[in-house]
């Protein structure tokens, strides 16, 4: 009898318990896409021919696809890797592409095994993007290409595997071969997967959500499921979706609606659609204060008892294009307030990383931007489901070039063979995200006034996604209309040139089309620089905000445009983030031609201009457009955005610094930029008056006659008659100090994520010194890495990776990792020559 019911307990037990692994194993998932997926990013080993860091060449051997080939002399890493990151910087090469040797040809192999029960089996490597002209091989037998870099796609390697044994994956990348107008980065730098499924399964982005009919009480939920057999024997396939809610596109809520099983006889090698329409009650809408996401669970079945899931994130929302009223989300205005992101991040490179991704996004949301353009091309897949958990807005791009290059090897030489087969693949990879509001068929493309292109790319997305309009970003507006081109598109999206709006307007063909500001400002500063009297110094740009290029304007005119024409959808600054590469005003690139395709005497000015910069060779290597530097630090242009963009955030920023100690008794203009309407200053408690801004028209309130004397300035902001908020710059002593202020005061013993953390250089009481540059050696001790350093100088040719830089305007970072599987404390030190006090900061490994 006892045993009998200490077996009941123990079989209730083991019940429980497997219940609980099962419901565990599927209550989150690690990626969206098929259910038996793993990271491929452990253990490769590398090596590198064509261009070398040095700009020797060196030949490929052969055999290295083979699995015998000996490349126990390679190097051996963890994706994802971006080969050319470390440098060095050589003063020679192109500021066009960040100075960095990326180009080169590397080869990657690795070491796998598949057990010999998976061999009835699909077998997939799933690459989310490879720099560039990727060409992968599996026991030395060729499985495929995909040369776009910035496109994810799937190998399939099952035909080519040995189950039970070692087998050798190898691929080669070559970046010899590809022309940039920005840092590309280069190799594996994205993550790979392992994918493993039924031979039925739903294929690969084989979903697809859409929702409509959408108010608070209910929403019509649409899902197509592609299910192929990719088997040798004809299969009866059962097919059905489950509908959960989903708290952060990753974890698995409560269950909300499911289809009723559908039933298919597929022949070996063909495909079928499964369609279902479900009605959701009260659906969680996404939106960009909440927003809400579902996770669609598809199951593919046989009578055999095989089993295959796919997991897809999705979100229900309205979109809505208006040519009178702008953008509309879930039926409310929303202006976008965009900003447009390369994919590098800045010290690290184009290796993704999630935490430098999400905290590159962050500081965009904290200005108050709602919307990221990926220029000029599809983003890394993490990119959109961040976007998607954060509730930011996206447009995703796909083209920089058509037909024709704007360097010889852009993606012209691509184009014939690979333009329908690159758009579909983003199409389908990043329809499903609610984030995702629009298609971009290119950037400033030299084809973009023709019309039978534009209308065939166009097309190819309409009939891949009917949901989304399609734009293209045009910096020859008027070629694009007047051709007819810009006709075939949903949206005008227009770069620069937003002077001429009032004139468009006008047009009967295209006063019906949505207009979107798809780049706009290309405003340049350096962090902490303020000339008078010049805007350029020393291959800096001063920090007023006052200087752009011939085809750009200041964050304010935009601003004063966008109020004049309020039917606009909005805007996608030019850029959130400094990037690598592309230095204008120092950029000596012909392709800043491009930018004046009309305009002959701009055009000849420019020429002039570009001739005296490459004479010169600036060490500039990173662009001086961002909002914040390469280390994400704000530059002032920050809070003008943050002052516009976010009304209700009561904030003031005064800008220059007070440290003036040259300039005593002379002129030094101050602007603050607040989201108050009018503002006090005060230099050392004396009121310097109060300044008000009119609506529409000012967007900085400028004292220009401030005489400089050392000590303190405050400005005092209002708003609607009431006190609002107030900022305070100091003059700083002596430096006498260094500070370490991480980011987070705990990192992840992942091995992946990354804790920022920033230095300043300041005086006894903690006030930062502005013009501060002492040499700084980073160091740590306990179970982790310094991965990068960096100051946000763009003209500082010091290697990312190396532990020592100069500070730049009184800040550095470094950013460090703690070891995979690690515990414990890691201690980071600063410490610099002469009588500054060194910095010590522990980090929590949790
Ligand atoms: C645009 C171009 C961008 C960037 C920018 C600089 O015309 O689309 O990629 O070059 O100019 O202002």
């Amino acid at each position: 009898m006892i045993m009998i019911y200490r077996t009941g307990i123990m079989f209730a037990l083991v019940c429980w318990l497997l219940c609980t692994v099962r419901a565990s194993a599927q209550s989150s998932f690690l990626r969206e896409g098929n259910g038996d997926v793993t990271l491929f990013d452990a253990n490769w080993r590398f090596a590198r021919f064509g261009t070398q860091a040095d700009g020797t060449v060196k030949a490929e051997t052969t055999g290295m696809e083979q699995s015998g080939f000996a490349d126990g002399g390679w190097e051996q890493l963890d994706l994802p890797h971006d080969w050319a990151i470390a440098g060095p910087f050589r003063i020679e090469l192109s500021g066009n592409t960040g100075k960095l040797p990326w180009k080169g040809i590397g080869w990657y192999r690795k070491q796998f095994e598949i057990p010999e029960q998976d061999k009835d089996k699909k077998i997939f490597l799933d690459f989310d993007g490879a720099m560039a002209y990727a060409k992968v091989w599996v026991n030395g037998h060729y499985v495929g290409t995909w040369p776009y870099g910035y496109n994810s796609f799937r190998m399939d390697i099952t035909p080519y595997l040995q189950f039970g044994q070692k087998n050798v994956v190898a691929v080669r990348l070559d970046t010899d071969s590809w022309d940039s107008r920005w840092y590309p980065g280069a190799g594996l730098y994205r993550h790979v997967w392992l994918v493993k499924t039924a031979p039925v399964h739903t294929a690969h982005w084989g979903t697809c959500i859409t929702a409509s009919n959408i108010s608070e009480n209910k929403a019509s939920v649409k899902l197509d499921v592609r299910v192929e057999n990719q088997g040798n024997v004809p299969v009866k396939a059962f097919v059905n979706t489950v509908i959960y809610t989903s708290p952060d596109g990753k974890k698995i809520g409560r269950k909300v609606a499911a289809t009723s099983e559908q039933s298919f006889e597929l022949s070996p090698g063909s495909f079928r659609n499964a369609s279902a329409e479900l009605t959701l009650d009260h659906p969680v809408l996404w939106s960009l204060e909440h927003p809400g996401l579902y996770i669609a669970q598809t199951t593919v079945h046989t009578p055999e008892g095989r089993k295959d899931s796919y997991n897809t994130v999705f979100g229900i929302r309205k979109l809505e294009f208006t040519p009178r009223d702008g953008f509309r989300l879930n039926g409310k205005r929303v202006d976008i307030k965009g900003v447009c992101l390369h994919s590098d991040m800045g010290a690290i490179g184009t290796a993704i990383n999630i935490t430098a991704l999400r905290r590159q996004l962050t500081i965009m949301k904290n200005m108050g931007c709602n919307a990221i353009r990926t220029s000029h091309n599809p983003p890394a897949p993490e990119l959109l489901e961040l976007a998607d958990q954060m509730g930011l807005l996206v447009w995703d791009e796909s083209f920089d070039a058509w037909k024709h290059g704007k360097r010889k090897n852009d993606y012209n030489k691509l184009f014939p063979e690979w333009h329908e087969k690159d758009l579909v693949a983003m199409v389908h990879r990043d329809r499903n995200h609610p984030a995702v509001i629009m298609w971009s068929i290119g950037n400033e493309v030299m084809d973009q006034q023709d019309v039978a292109i534009t209308k065939e790319l166009t097309d190819i997305v309409h009939r891949e996604d009917p949901t989304r309009p399609v734009s293209n970003a045009y910096n020859d507006p008027d070629g694009g209309r007047n051709s007819g081109a810009a006709m075939a598109l949903d949206v005008m999206g227009v770069n620069y040139f937003f002077s001429q709006q009032s004139k468009w307007d006008q047009d009967e063909r295209y006063k019906n089309k949505p207009t979107m500001g798809s780049e706009t400002s290309s405003c340049v500063s350096s962090r902490g620089e303020y000339f008078f009297g010049e805007n350029y110094h020393n291959y800096q740009v001063t920090s007023y905000d006052v200087a752009w290029p011939g085809w750009g304007c200041s964050p304010d005119e935009q601003f004063r445009i966008n109020a004049k024409h309020p039917h606009l959808l909005g805007e996608f600054v030019w850029t959130g983030f400094d990037y690598l590469g592309e230095p204008t005003p120092f950029n000596s690139d012909e392709t800043n031609l491009l930018n004046f395709r009309t305009d002959t005497a701009k055009r000849r000015e420019l020429e002039k201009a570009l001739e005296e910069i490459r004479r010169k060779n600036p060490p500039s290597r990173s662009s001086y457009f961002g909002i914040v530097d390469l280390c994400g630090f704000p530059k002032d242009r920050f809070y003008n955005y943050q002052a516009h963009w976010r009304p209700e955030y009561p904030m003031a920023h005064i800008m220059p610094h007070w440290n003036w100690p040259g300039r005593i008794d002379s002129l030094v203009p101050v602007h603050v930029y607040t989201s108050g309407d009018k503002a006090e200053l005060f230099l050392n408690g004396k009121s310097l008056g109060m300044k008000a801004k009119r609506p529409g028209i000012d967007f900085r309130l400028v004292w220009d006659s401030v005489i400089y004397q050392p000590g303190e300035l405050k400005v005092v902001a209002y708003k609607n008659g009431k006190y609002w908020a107030t900022d305070v710059v100091k003059t700083a002593g002596e430096a006498s100090a260094l500070l370490l202020k991480p980011e987070s005061e705990t990192v992840s013993g992942d091995g992946i994520s990354l804790c920022y953390i920033t230095l300043l250089v300041v005086d006894k009481n903690k006030v930062m010194v502005p013009g501060a540059h002492p040499l700084v050696k980073f160091s740590m001790e306990g179970p982790g890495e310094i991965v990068a350093t960096d100051n946000g100088d763009a003209t500082s040719l010091v290697s990312f990776k190396s532990t020592e830089r100069l500070a730049y305007n009184g800040m550095a970072q470094v950013i460090i990792r703690a070891k995979k599987g690690a515990t414990g404390v890691i201690k980071v030190s600063a410490a610099s020559e002469g009588n500054l006090k060194m910095a010590t900061q522990k980090i929590n490994i949790h």
